[in-house]
């Protein structure tokens, strides 16, 4: 399907982005159950939030982005950055107690690919140690990233810590993206 028939078709759903259908595609292949406890790293406009809250009916979300969210019914929203979450009282209470934490983060880019490519694997390498520290055993975490000279050694530095990486391109995702999607499960 081309770009803009995806964006078409999560307007007339509901949805406030095309990004739902990369997250659902992951989803399905990866078969999660028993979802309650929701982190969305990373989560403005809101469409994976939404999307958590109608496929998963008891879930309770937990949402933080820099930028605002307009309110989603059965989402809790923070405007704050990755970096600062453990100034977050709510989100803080269930450490440990995460089912699923999710991250479409992605940095401003520079234009100075040796920089991007740095910004990129800090903040990746934050996002998988925050994630960690916020599910549970058994939890599953699913991370936006690039493909790019970095990647082998970021999947590397998430094996150290998590179980069964796997690596998702979701057909929903642009090809000239680059972007690129691991799952692990701690
Ligand atoms: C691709 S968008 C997310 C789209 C979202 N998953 C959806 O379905 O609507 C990436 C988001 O990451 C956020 N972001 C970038 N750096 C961040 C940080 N340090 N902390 C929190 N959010 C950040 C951006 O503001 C942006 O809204």
């Amino acid at each position: 399907m081309q770009s803009d028939n995806w964006t078409q078709k999560a307007k007339d759903m509901g949805f406030r982005s095309r990004a739902v259908f990369k997250l659902e595609e992951i989803l399905k292949k990866t078969r999660l159950k028993n979802i309650i406890n929701v982190l969305d790293l990373g989560s403005s406009p809101g469409g994976w939030s939404q999307l958590i809250v109608k496929k998963y009916n008891n879930s309770r979300v937990f949402a933080i982005d820099i930028l605002d969210m307009e309110k989603i019914e059965g989402v809790n929203f923070y405007k704050e950055s990755i970096e600062n979450i453990h100034l977050i009282k709510n989100i803080n209470q269930l450490k440990g107690q995460f089912d699923l934490v999710i991250s479409d983060i992605a940095p401003n880019l520079t234009g100075i690919s040796a920089t991007d490519l740095e910004n990129i694997l800090v903040l990746n390498i934050l996002t998988k140690d925050v994630a960690f520290n916020y599910l549970n055993n058994g939890g599953s975490f699913i991370m936006k990233t690039f493909q790019n000279n970095n990647l082998k050694t970021l999947r590397k530095n998430m094996e150290l810590s998590y179980n069964l990486v796997q690596t998702y391109k979701p057909a929903a995702s642009k090809k000239q993206s680059g972007e690129i999607y691991l799952y692990g499960v701690k």
